[in-house]
């Protein structure tokens, strides 16, 4: 059975995960409309991800004894003025989520769940995951730094890196 303080820390963290779904929705829609066609198959797929980490926090939260809650969502940004930019907001999301991670886990601790402190392992190591693909993005674009002929391939890249990934995480 789940404590209260635990409980309430999952649910914010399906609130997060739901954001991030609906973020990277927004960013792939955006680049679709762009024409990076690569970025944006990579980003629906992203998005498709977050929703998979969202889902197998409520059936968790619902298993173990607590009421998983459904959040509504605030509409997120739809404009953005590069593909820099879009990469630079994804690194900095994904920090954040990381922190709020890493005190759910602290929770556990404090709590003793230990059963839920080892379900958030894997969310632990997907967030590292997760960081350092935004992060060799960021880089990849600052020294690309606006070239069209690199961008291309950029995008073509990211097509490539989507098909590789399929939506195996359930
Ligand atoms: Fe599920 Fe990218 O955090």
């Amino acid at each position: 059975m789940l404590s209260k303080k635990v409980e309430k820390a999952l649910n914010a963290q399906i609130l997060l995960e739901a954001e991030s779904s609906h973020y990277y929705l927004s960013m792939a829609s955006w680049a679709e409309s762009e024409g990076y066609n690569g970025t944006a198959e990579f980003l629906y797929t992203h998005s498709d991800e977050e929703r998979i980490h969202m889902i197998k926090l409520v059936r968790f939260i619902n298993e173990r004894g607590g009421k998983a809650l459904i959040p509504s969502i605030k509409e997120p940004a739809s404009k953005f003025k590069s593909l820099t930019e879009v990469f630079s907001i994804i690194l900095k999301h994904e920090e954040l989520v990381t922190s709020e991670i890493n005190k759910v886990v602290d929770i556990c601790l404090s709590e003793k769940d230990y059963t839920t402190h080892n379900f958030m392992q894997w969310y632990v190591a997907e967030q590292l995951e997760e960081e350092a693909l935004a992060k060799t993005n960021v880089d990849k674009l600052k020294l690309m730094g606006g070239d069209k002929g690199a961008l291309y391939l950029f995008d073509r890249d990211l097509s490539a890196a989507a098909k590789a990934k399929p939506n195996e995480k359930q």
